[in-house]
């Protein structure tokens, strides 16, 4: 029989007073030290701004080893998914934990499928944006009014209505995104086509017009399948954590997947590889790259080099090894292989690569570093560029939601604080207040 250890602790002295809590271990990855009882047993909280040294949940879905650049969605390694699968097998692996046999992924397929139209009212709902809106800014809206239409799939306690506003929001992303952008370019929305595979239909419905069917070419099909499944999830983070919280407070899934759009707009989270291209196209020139590195490394400078550093990888992101191939094989298939921003971005990574400065923080390209080549070269504008990784981001952002709502453990998300404001004071009336802090107001 196997030697039973004692249960892992570790003790805190604080005051003369000692504590123990327990350790806890996962299926792979450090262990951590369970402190919900912390506050309870010695009136003190922890402090750790940005969630650095924090495990937020038990999750099943995602795990990443930072130091050594591997990423698992359910325990399958993002290389060989990225090489034998699809978007729609990793969304239902996703959600339902298992790859999925022959008959469970055809229905999981038609069951996405039947739900690709929206609401036809909604198509008036994008009007009221400027035609120079930001596609993300009227995502974060559209997104959240999906709770307006189908109030059959809000009922969070009930499984099925789970289900299928799961069902809804990943078949809806592309025909929403879509819509974004051709409400942008001032062309009228085109359908989806329900004959279509998930990828196919997307790239039909950006770049077909009812005057012109569009040929998609599979090449593009299929590297665009391939960055969903790149995006489609990364364990707890800004945007998923920003998921969770919402749903944490029972906020129905729209919501709580708009909140999830929202997190992701910033440029470093998933507006950077936006970013990216707009960074390459500014250095314009191989000769410029030294002079980015330079004001990069100055930190009285905020530029960063973006697509650069990842907060859990100290190493080769994976997803960039696959991005930065598929990109080489897309513009080989276009005869662009001397594209000029592939070729700064390859020196750009090169030189970092080789500077202290990035090697002693470990600051190694990430997933957005190249994917900002292949859109441009598969036609997609930039501003489309996080709209497509929050698409793809929604089957993760689904299954995290889901995943919270049926953990017995789940309870809402409060964060606590370090208060360093004002002590408590008195009221005083407005003529007896000092006006030193006031510099609107004129002093007499
Ligand atoms: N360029 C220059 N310096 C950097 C960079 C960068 N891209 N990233 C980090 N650093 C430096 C940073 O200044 C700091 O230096 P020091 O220790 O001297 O103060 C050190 O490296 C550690 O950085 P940090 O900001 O403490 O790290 P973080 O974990 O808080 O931030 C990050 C992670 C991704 C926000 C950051 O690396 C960054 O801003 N990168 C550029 C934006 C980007 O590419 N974001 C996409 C992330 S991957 C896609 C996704 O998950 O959404």
């Amino acid at each position: 029989m196997a030697e039973a250890h004692p249960p892992k602790t570790v003790t805190v002295t604080y005051e003369g007073k000692t504590f123990e809590m327990p350790v806890l271990s996962g299926t792979c990855g450090p262990d951590v030290v369970d402190i919900s009882q912390f506050p309870k047993q010695c009136g003190l909280f922890t402090y750790d701004p940005g969630f650095v040294a924090t495990a937020s949940c038990e999750s099943g879905i995602t795990f990443i080893d930072g130091d050594e650049g591997i990423l698992l969605y359910r325990g399958y390694s993002i290389d060989e998914l990225a090489q034998h699968s699809d978007f729609m097998e990793v969304a239902y692996l996703l959600l339902n934990g298992e790859l999925p046999s022959v008959q469970q992924k055809q229905e999981f397929v038609h069951n996405i499928t039947i739900h690709t139209l929206l609401h036809d009212q909604m198509r008036t709902f994008f009007q009221g944006f400027r035609r120079d809106a930001h596609p993300m800014a009227i995502m974060v809206g559209v997104v959240g009014a999906l709770s307006a239409f189908y109030h059959d799939s809000l009922d969070i306690h009930d499984p099925k209505q789970r289900e299928l506003a799961s069902y809804r929001m990943i078949a809806k992303m592309p025909t929403m995104a879509a819509m974004a952008y051709k409400y942008s370019i001032g062309q009228p929305f085109v359908y989806p086509r329900n004959n279509l595979d998930y990828s196919t239909n997307f790239l039909n419905m950006m770049f077909s017009t009812p005057c012109e069917d569009y040929v998609v070419n599979p090449i593009f099909a299929k590297a665009m399948d391939l960055i969903f499944i790149l995006h489609a999830d990364h364990e707890q983070n800004a945007s998923t954590s920003t998921v969770r919280l919402a749903g944490s407070s029972q906020a129905n899934p729209f919501a709580c997947i708009a909140a999830g759009v929202a997190a992701l707009w910033g440029p470093a989270h998933g507006g950077a590889n936006e970013a990216v291209l707009n960074m390459l196209r500014d250095i314009g020139h191989k000769r410029n790259i030294p002079d980015a590195i330079k004001r990069a490394k100055n930190k009285n400078d905020p530029y960063r080099l973006m697509g650069f550093g990842h907060r859990v990888y100290k190493n080769y992101d994976p997803r960039a090894r696959i991005m930065a191939q598929a990109c080489h094989d897309v513009l080989n298939v276009l005869g662009k292989q001397g594209d000029h921003l592939l070729e700064i971005a390859m020196e750009l990574e090169e030189i970092a690569l080789q500077d202290p400065y990035f090697i002693e923080r470990k600051l190694y390209p990430n997933v957005d570093f190249y994917s900002g080549i292949i859109f441009q070269a598969l036609g997609i504008p930039t501003s489309m560029f996080t709209v497509i990784f929050a698409l793809a981001r929604t089957a993760g952002w689904v299954a995290h939601w889901k995943e919270m709502i049926a953990d017995p453990m789940q309870k809402i998300g409060r964060p606590r604080q370090l208060y360093k404001g004002p002590e408590k004071r008195d009221y005083v009336p407005i003529h007896h207040r000092a006006q030193k802090h006031n510099k609107h107001v004129a002093s007499f």
